[in-house]
């Protein structure tokens, strides 16, 4: 059931106490507290189980609010914010005096977004109501334990974290699917650090040149850019948005087939995903429903994944969509995911 008035009231009432609440956004769920209550933040690194050096998005009414969190906001920034906001994309820019460390991990810099969806909306004019004097925004990473799938549910959230949160909104299945793109305004020119809902093709049309893209991990790159964040095993982080089955891509069907044949004949219990259905399968294969072009394979990637864990599968063999558009995001996902072997 989508959130009522009443409960949107209820959690910025317990986000202003301290609480954590966990919000729908168009991307997945986040899990939200008081962006300027050190200890309501520090609550968030405890439940996902998150480094501490980790930063947090910082979720905005509207992008009014960004001049009360970031400073020397370029040009540039300026453009992607009224191109793309509310929606799927998350600016780093320089951290005003009044953000916290505690949510930027220690760092110069401040991820800031405005998220596409009603509930979210509303629970942040909610919490920003009377809070004009002082910076109002809601800390927030996806509402998971660290580095396992996002959740794109309500149910999701509740079958992760359950009652280490104060309140779960619902506001139905995210409709995008994938994480927000970030990208670094703090440079001398845009960079992309992760692929997400909005393309880099997009980006290109609103920039007027395609942007630079980072292809190492997010995570990594803020922690090569700033050094004091603290030392970590490189690669470390690869290792993300991960199920506990095994992930592995096929960039055919043919060779998916191939694979998952060979895969059921060790003895491993296998799925297959891929955009459309595969022919021939042996039926020892656990084919997933056919989870279609870029944009619905964003949508139900993470569901599928969850999936694969519900069915206690050992590999999963994705033939993932085209580049371009959604497809880098949800390749991205995938490259990660495979990237970490995590046992079961
Ligand atoms: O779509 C999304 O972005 C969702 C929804 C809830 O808004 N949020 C999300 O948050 O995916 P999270 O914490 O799971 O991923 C945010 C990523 C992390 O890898 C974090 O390290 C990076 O953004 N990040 C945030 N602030 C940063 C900063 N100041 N510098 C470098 N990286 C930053
Ligand atoms: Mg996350």
């Amino acid at each position: 059931m989508t959130a009522s008035d009443e409960d949107i009231e209820r959690a910025a009432a317990l986000l202003a106490e301290g609480g954590l609440v966990a919000f729908p956004t168009e991307t997945v769920y986040g899990l939200g507290a008081n962006a300027s209550d050190p200890v309501a933040v520090a609550r968030i690194f405890a439940v996902k189980g998150r480094p501490t050096d980790h930063p947090l998005i910082v979720h905005l009414a509207d992008a009014l609010a960004v001049d009360q969190w970031a400073v020397s906001v370029p040009t540039e920034a300026r453009l992607l914010a009224d191109a793309f906001w509310p929606g799927p994309i998350t600016l780093l820019l320089a951290r005003g005096p009044r953000t916290l460390d505690e949510v930027t991990g220690g760092r110069p810099t401040i991820g800031l977004r405005v998220p596409d969806h009603p509930v979210a909306l509303a629970l942040l004019r909610r919490f920003s109501a009377g809070r004009a004097d002082r910076p109002a925004g809601i800390a927030a990473p996806s509402a998971n334990r660290f580095g396992r799938v996002s959740p794109t549910t309500a149910a999701h959230v509740a079958a992760d974290l359950g009652d280490d949160v104060d309140a779960i909104l619902d506001g139905g299945p995210s409709v995008i699917g994938v994480e927000s793109t970030i990208v670094d305004c703090t440079g001398d020119a845009p960079v992309v650090l992760r692929l997400g809902g909005v393309s880099v093709a997009r980006l290109g049309d609103v920039l007027g040149h395609p942007p630079a893209v980072m292809h190492t991990p997010a995570d990594e790159v803020a922690e090569r850019r700033e050094p004091s964040g603290g030392a970590r095993a490189p690669g470390m982080l690869a290792a993300h948005y991960a199920p506990l089955a095994r992930v592995e891509v096929s960039e055919t069907l043919d060779a998916a087939r191939t694979r998952a044949d060979a895969l059921v004949r060790a003895g491993d219990r296998v799925a297959v995903l891929a955009p459309t259905v595969v022919d021939s399968l042996s039926p020892d294969v656990i084919e997933l429903e056919p989870a279609g072009g870029a944009e619905d394979f964003a949508r139900v990637l993470y569901e599928r994944l969850r999936q694969v864990d519900r069915l206690q599968v050992d590999v999963v063999v994705v033939v993932p969509p085209p580049p371009g558009g959604l497809g880098d995001a949800v390749r991205d996902r995938l490259r990660r995911a495979a990237a970490s072997h995590q046992p079961r």
